[in-house]
C-alpha cells in the first residue's frame, strides 16, 4: 500500500474509533482498548489451533522444556500474537504452546515478561487477559525464586500459599473494565485451596515433599541484599522472586482459580557465603526439571477435574 493509502486508511480508521466512542467517558474508551486488544489476540490464537484450552501455564526461568512434550501442539511466536509483550530474558524462549498433556488440552506460555524488562504491570499481565478471552478458568504460574526459610533449599518445589506484592505497581490501576473483573478484587484466598491440595497430594504420591510458602515479589532485576532478605523473613516472606504476581492479580480479577509453584533455585542472598547468579538460577532448574515434569504431569488432569 502507498504512504498516502495508508495514511488515508489511518484516518478512516481514527474517524470510525472517535464516532464509535462519541459521548463515553474517557475511561471507558481507555479501558476498551486492553478489552479489544485481549479479544484480538485470543480470536488471532484460535486462528492457529482447533484445541479450545481451559488451563494456562506459564513457565518461569528455565521451566519450559516441558512445553516441547505436549502432543498436537502448535508454537506460536509471541512476535506474532497481535500486542503480546516480547520475552527479552535468557531462558524465556517466547512462544505460546498450545497442545495436549495426559490429553487435557493447555495453553503454556514458554518464556514470560517481567517488569524489569521495562514492561508495565499491565502489559506483564496481558497474556493472562488473553487467557480469559480464551476462556482459560484456571491458571498455574511456576517460577524460579530465592529460598528464604531455612528448610527452602536449592532444587526444592514448593506450592505458593499466599504472596506479598513488594513491586509497588498494581495491573490492576487505573480505569476498571467491569467485562474482566470488579473494581476490589477479594485476595483473601489468591491461590486455590483445592489445587494447593491437589498439588501437595500429587507430590508426595510421587515422593515429592511439597511444601507450601509465602511469595514476596520484588521488581528486581538486582538480586535483594542481605539485609532486604532478613526484612523479607521478618514481614513472612518464604521465598522472593521478581514475577508472577502481576499475573496472579490479573487472574483473580477475571475469577480464574490459580496455582503458585515456585523452584527454589538458590538461598536468597546472604544465607549461604556465596553471590547469586543467573547461572546457578539455570544449573537449578535444569537439575530439577525432570521432578517439576512429572509433578506437572499429575496435576494438570487433576485441575481440570475440578474446573469440569
Ligand atoms: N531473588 C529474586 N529472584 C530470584 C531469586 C532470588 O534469589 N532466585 C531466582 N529468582
Amino acid at each position: 500500500m502507498s504512504a498516502r493509502k495508508k495514511r488515508a486508511a489511518g484516518a478512516r480508521k481514527a474517524r470510525r474509533e472517535s464516532e464509535k466512542n462519541s459521548g463515553r467517558s474517557k475511561e471507558a474508551v481507555l479501558s476498551d482498548g486492553e478489552f479489544n486488544r485481549a479479544e484480538t489476540a485470543a480470536k488471532y490464537i484460535f486462528s492457529k489451533t482447533s484445541l479450545r484450552p481451559r488451563i494456562a501455564i506459564v513457565f518461569g526461568s528455565g521451566l519450559g522444556a516441558f512445553a516441547d512434550e505436549f502432543s498436537h501442539a502448535t508454537k506460536i511466536p509471541y512476535a506474532k500474537i497481535p500486542y503480546f509483550p516480547q520475552s527479552t530474558a535468557l531462558g524465556h524462549a517466547g512462544r505460546l504452546v498450545i497442545g495436549k498433556v495426559e490429553n487435557v488440552a493447555v495453553a503454556a506460555m514458554q518464556g514470560r515478561v517481567h517488569l524489569y524488562e521495562g514492561y508495565s504491570a499491565k502489559e506483564v499481565a496481558f497474556p493472562v487477559r488473553v487467557f480469559t478471552r480464551m476462556g482459560v478458568k484456571a491458571l498455574i504460574l511456576t517460577n524460579a525464586a530465592g529460598g528464604i526459610k531455612s528448610d527452602f533449599v536449592e532444587g526444592r518445589l514448593v506450592v505458593i500459599k499466599d504472596h506479598v506484592n513488594l513491586q509497588g505497581v498494581n495491573p490492576l490501576s487505573g480505569p476498571d473494565d467491569e467485562r474482566f473483573g470488579l473494581r476490589f478484587p477479594d485476595m483473601s484466598v489468591a491461590y486455590d485451596k483445592e489445587f494447593r491440595e491437589q498439588t501437595v497430594r500429587e507430590g508426595n504420591r510421587l515422593g515429592i515433599e511439597m511444601p507450601e510458602g509465602v511469595y514476596a515479589a520484588l521488581t528486581g532485576p538486582s538480586y535483594e541484599t542481605p539485609a532486604e532478605i532478613r526484612y523479607l523473613r521478618t514481614i513472612g516472606a518464604d521465598l522472593v522472586g521478581m514475577s508472577t504476581v502481576p499475573e496472579v492479580l490479573a487472574a483473580r480479577h477475571s475469577a480464574l482459580r490459580v496455582l503458585g509453584i515456585s523452584c527454589v533455585t538458590n538461598a536468597a542472598a546472604g544465607i549461604l557465603d556465596k553471590p547469586l547468579s543467573h547461572i546457578e538460577v539455570f544449573k537449578t532448574t535444569e537439575r530439577v526439571k525432570g521432578q517439576f515434569i512429572a509433578l506437572l504431569r499429575a496435576i494438570i488432569p487433576r485441575i481440570a477435574e475440578s474446573i469440569a
